[in-house]
This record gives C-alpha cells, structure tokens and sequence, in this order.
C-alpha cells in the first residue's frame, strides 16, 4: 500500500452504530496502517457538532464510537487513539488557519453546498468543518490520510491551506498526501449501492442478533427460477464473498451454477457467518461498554500521546503567526 513508518492520521465522526462496511473499509485499512506505521486516529465529534445532535446523542455516539474502535481492532498500545475535544489545541490552530483562508476557498467547497441541501441548518461550525478538518491533520505532521471518495475536496483545501501557510511563513506544515478508498473497495449494501448510513442499507455489527438478521433477509435478488444458473454478480453474493477466503469463493461460486439453489437459505447461512465473524467482537464490546472508567483511561492517555505532538506543531504556528509575543 504506502511505505512503512509514515504518520498516517485519521478522524471518523462518531454517527451512530458501525456497519460491516465500515469494518471491512476503513477499519481493516486502519489496522493495517497500525501494523507498519505511525496510527493516529481520532473520533470527530468537534465535527459531529456541526450538525447540530442532541447533546444527550452527541455524548453517547461518542463514547459508543470509541467503543466500537476499540472493540474492532484499534490498539491504543500501538496507535495513538483519543477524542478530538480532549485535544481542544485543535480549535486554536482553527482560529489561526482561519484567519489566513480567503472566501473564495471555501466558497468552492461543495460539502456545506450539499449539506445545506441535505436540509442541515447553516452554522458558522459547518461553513468551516474543512478548515477545522485541515487543522486536525496539520496539528500532528500528519503525512498520509485515509479517507473515503466524499473527503477528498477537504485534503484538496487542506494542502492549499498548508501551502499558502508554508509559503507565508516558511516550513511550518508537511504537506499531507490523501490515500483515498478506491472504487474497487467499496462495499455493496443490502441494496447494491455503496454500504452507508445515508443510504440505510447497512448491515450492522452491534445491533440485537434479530435487527442484523432483518438486514440481511433484506438483501436485494433477482427473480432467477430455482434451478436457473444465478448470476454471481450481486449484492448477497458480494457481501457473502466478505467472509470467504478463495476455496470459500469458488465453492459458492459453483453453488450459484447448481440447481436447487433458495436465496433464502444462502441469507440464512450468511447470517450465521456474519454472527460467527463478529462474536468475539461483540463480546468485546459489552465488555467495554460496562468498564466506562476503563474505556475512560485509555482515552486519556491517547489524548495524552496526541497532545504532545499537537504542542509542538502549534507552537511554531504560534511563533509564525506572532501569537506568541514572547521574543
Ligand atoms: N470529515 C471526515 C468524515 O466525515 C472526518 C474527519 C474529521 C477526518 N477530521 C478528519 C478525516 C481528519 C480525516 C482526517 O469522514
């Protein structure tokens, strides 16, 4: 994938519950980057903010958020995990980016455009989630960010921030390279379509074992009679192949050429594997959801390890942009 021992950072809003989607995007990409390189990873609930959640629901998607991480794989021993807020260093280099970022860059921005039309209410927070997103990643020397398709117009404003910044004041940023999720990466839902909750047509992994399998009767097929070779091209074979090593793919291949084949029995059986798959992960989960001051220490000490580079970042930004006064 990238060369070993890069800083790779990233930040996930924390929206509610993860879906296998999830799982086999961006969390099997974050493990492997937690193996041969430098993890720093975030939840973004100062980003979260912007669309204006309860309080009550903002304050439990984050802590379920840091949960399901953890549960999944993140290990706080080998990466650098924590909660945006418990860095709020993060704001300050907002502040001073902010002051340095001309309209017409963020006029050209097309996340609050859509947004907006998505029918979330307009707010100063929104209008500048990019600039606060280009803090995030320039706050820690960050040198490659993963993130999906929909993020890459704010790496795009992100490295325009830190160049325009670098060539005011000198090397303050390292410029951050996207590693954007390809096409070939995505998961389909139960619908075909990319898997995401915009679309709700995911298939969770912590929700009850009767919801997750309400999802997964739910998958689209096509009306192939029963003893009609079946198309492998689809959503159930497709989500199915997730859990399946190369014998596993071609047995089922050859099922879907056999006779006698029920979508039904084959949505059953995927269920059982998707229960199987996350068993030891679920359990995890109810573990750490009932040990809170646990889940509570781990997160201090990430925010801990992240603020120490954050310091060190800000305060050449500090002394570039004479905020610090003290000659
Ligand atoms: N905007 C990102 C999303 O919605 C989340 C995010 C916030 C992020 N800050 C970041 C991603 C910094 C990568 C780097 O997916």
């Amino acid at each position: 994938m990238v060369n070993q021992n890069l800083r790779v950072l990233s930040g996930i809003q924390p929206s509610g519950s993860l879906h296998i989607g999830n799982y086999f995007g961006m969390m099997s990409r974050m493990i492997h980057y937690q193996k041969n390189n430098e993890l720093f990873c975030f939840i973004a609930n100062y980003h979260a903010l912007t669309s204006l959640p309860s309080s009550e629901e903002l304050s439990i998607n984050t802590f379920n958020a840091a949960c399901d991480f953890l549960s999944l794989g993140l290990d706080p021993e080998r990466s650098t995990f924590w909660i945006q807020s418990d860095v709020p260093e993060v704001t300050e280099l907002t502040w001073i980016l902010s002051s340095h970022v001309n309209l017409g860059l963020m006029d050209r921005s097309t996340s609050y455009k859509d947004k907006i039309t998505k029918g979330l209410k307009s707010n100063m927070g929104l209008y500048s989630y990019p600039i606060l997103m280009a803090a995030d990643i320039l706050l820690f020397d960050s040198e490659i960010v993963p993130v999906g398709k929909d993020q890459k117009q704010h790496l795009e404003i992100t490295r325009d921030i830190a160049n325009k910044f670098n060539n005011s004041f000198g090397d303050i940023f390292k410029i951050p390279e996207p590693d954007i999720e390809k096409e070939n990466q995505l998961i389909p839902g139960i619908d075909g379509k990319k898997m995401s909750k915009s679309y709700d047509n995911t298939i969770p992994i912590f929700d009850t074992d009767i919801k997750i399998r309400k999802k997964i009767m739910k998958i689209i097929t096509d009306t192939a009679d029963i003893n009609a070779p079946k198309n492998t091209d689809n959503p159930l074979f497709n989500v199915y192949s997730l859990f399946l090593d190369d014998e596993g793919k071609k047995t089922l291949k050859e099922r879907y050429n056999e006779p006698g084949l029920r979508y039904g029995d084959l949505k059953q059986e995927l269920f059982e594997r998707v229960m199987d798959y996350f068993a030891p992960f679920r359990e995890k989960r109810s573990e750490l959801i009932s040990k809170p001051d646990f889940v509570y220490n781990v997160l201090e000490e990430g925010a801990r390890k992240a603020k120490l580079i954050a310091n060190n970042v800000l305060e050449r930004v500090r002394s570039a942009s004479g905020i610090n006064y003290k000659l």
